[in-house]
């Protein structure tokens, strides 16, 4: 067994009844970049992703594309396979709820929440929202103009339902939900939320139906199969399927309790209310963080299958590129708030800090290495102040980088690297390695050791972004596989090391009608 401390991070399960769009891209991009980072940071990570595929939505959506549930879910759990190939995910293993272990581990925390007490039968008879998933409370509704009822908070048609349900005792768990939030004031960031939940559960809870009668696309109530679980119970236990529930002797039980369900803000009370209440009744551990992000619209709309407005990520990493699309969606919008989506943003991003900052610090300092110090690691001769400052900033930013993805804080991890590119673009300027050239070649190498030492630190901890484009930029340093983790941060460039010819990686985007000029 390894010693290395273990990260497991989940993104939420995608419901197979929309195609994928950036919306859904964003939440699995940021787990990757978690992923990545811990691993290579030498944590024993285990990265899950995946499909909800039961409930009465996906019923529906079936039979309106004339297929079969399973067949229909099959079709469209596959487009999600697919994102994971064109966004360059890192998933350890993609779960679907259709799968017989899953079936397996509902089941047993089912019986596990009866022995605690906290199921009885009973009968539901209010409004619920079939796009949501939700119940919602008469007060949480209103009839618009066209006299239909919907959510207030979602906007989604609810309808409404009456019939025999098993409850969750949900009314009971208050106490102990605000005692775990109180506890570990870390268990759900950003603090907007926390306080958002905290109200929440201090307006008191009511009991939750988890279980339907009216269809049958689901996972069976043990005992009682006219009864299908209510579709988050199902969703939410993927977690801990993964683990091997409910054998705690599988493998996989290490991970548990999770470090992190990265969430969408939309979906934060199943995950810090309904979700850590389950567990702690059948005497299991809560996840130790749960994060909820923004949203990304579209001209201030929601994306959605409806309006046909949803963004395909294939398309947009065609156009511009797949690096530049996974930068500019951590970098545009600081993590956690909403974000207006457009492609005069991503592209001013990609010309700016990629091919300008981030491109051409690189492309310059290896063409003169390339051509003025024969095509090897130059030596380091005497080191100055102004080399002492760029090289000092370049190896705290690992600690600072940590930090901030400690708090899923993408955009700052990314604006501290980005100031150290923008130093370094500064002291070549200052520097003028091409006018030393005559005057003294022995600087001239130092100083474009300290630049190709720089670019080598700050490419290590780009890669977790933009795994394609820095695997490239580490090759033109010669760097080998192993020294590519953080455990090699610290191990400076050997001067001497022979270099391939250098390649521009980030070119600048130009409109494809102007470049047709
Ligand atoms: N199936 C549930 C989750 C169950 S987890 C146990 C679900 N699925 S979903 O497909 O509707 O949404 C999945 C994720 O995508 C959510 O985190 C949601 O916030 C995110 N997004 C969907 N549209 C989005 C945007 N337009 N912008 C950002 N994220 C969005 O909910």
């Amino acid at each position: 067994m390894s010693g290395r401390s273990t990260f497991y991070v989940t993104t939420p399960i995608y419901y197979v009844n929309d195609v994928p769009h950036i919306g859904h891209a964003y939440t699995t991009l940021a787990c990757d970049v978690l992923a990545r980072f811990m691993r290579l940071d030498g944590r024993d990570v285990h990265f899950l992703t995946g499909t909800d595929e039961h409930g009465q939505k996906i019923e529906t959506a079936a039979a309106a594309a004339g297929l079969a549930p399973q067949a229909y879910a099959d079709k469209v759990s596959q487009s999600f396979r697919d994102l994971l190939g064109t966004m360059n995910y890192s998933p350890d293993n993609f779960i679907r709820t259709t799968e017989k272990r899953h079936y397996a581990a509902c089941q047993a925390l089912w019986e596990k929440l009866v022995a605690a007490g906290d199921i009885y039968l009973g009968k539901y008879a209010g409004w619920y929202s079939v796009r949501d998933e939700t119940y919602f409370a008469e007060g949480e509704t209103e009839v618009g103009p066209d006299k239909k009822r919907r959510a207030i908070s979602t906007g989604a048609e609810v309808e409404w339902v009456e019939e025999p349900s098993y409850f969750f005792k949900l009314s009971a768990w208050s106490e102990r939900l605000l005692a775990l939030y109180e506890k570990n004031p870390r268990f759900i960031g950003p603090d907007s939320r926390r306080n958002e939940v905290m109200s929440f559960v201090r307006g008191g809870l009511q009991d939750l139906s988890v279980s339907r009668t009216s269809f049958s696309w689901g996972v069976p109530v043990p005992g009682d199969p006219k009864h299908i679980m209510y579709v988050w119970l199902d969703a939410l236990t993927n977690y801990i399927t993964e683990c091997g529930y409910p054998d705690t002797g599988n493998p996989n039980w290490k991970y548990w309790p999770a470090d992190l369900h990265m969430v969408g803000k939309d979906i934060i009370r199943f995950h810090c209310v309904f979700w850590p209440a389950f567990l702690m009744s059948a005497g299991l551990e809560p996840p130790k963080r749960v994060f909820a992000h923004g949203w990304w619209t579209i001209e201030g709309q929601r994306m959605s299958k409806s309006l046909g407005n949803g963004i395909n990520p294939a398309e947009l990493v065609n156009a511009y590129g797949l690096d530049p699309v996974r930068y500019f969606l951590l970098r545009e919008v600081p993590f956690g708030n909403d974000g207006d989506f457009s492609r005069r943003a991503l592209i001013g991003r990609l010309n700016a800090d990629l091919a300008n900052a981030y491109g051409n610090l690189c492309q310059r300092s290896l063409s003169i290495i390339a051509k003025s110090c024969g095509e090897q690691v130059p030596p380091k001769g005497a080191i100055t102040d102004a080399d002492t400052a760029l090289l000092d900033r370049a190896r705290r930013l690992l600690a600072i980088v940590r930090a901030e993805l400690e708090e899923q804080s993408f955009h700052k991890a990314l604006t501290s690297i980005w100031e150290v590119i923008a130093d370094a673009n500064r002291y070549v300027d200052a520097q003028a390695p091409w006018a030393l050239a005559k005057t003294d070649p022995v600087r001239r190498d130092t100083v474009m050791w300290v630049l190709a030492e720089t670019i080598r630190r700050v490419t290590l901890l780009v890669q977790p972004f933009m795994p394609d484009s820095t695997a490239k930029i580490l090759d033109q340093l010669a760097i080998p596989a192993d020294a590519r983790t953080f455990a090699a941060f610290d191990r400076e460039l050997e001067s001497g090391t022979t270099l391939p010819k250098p390649q521009g990686v980030f070119p600048r985007f130009v409109e494809p009608a102007a470049a047709a000029d």
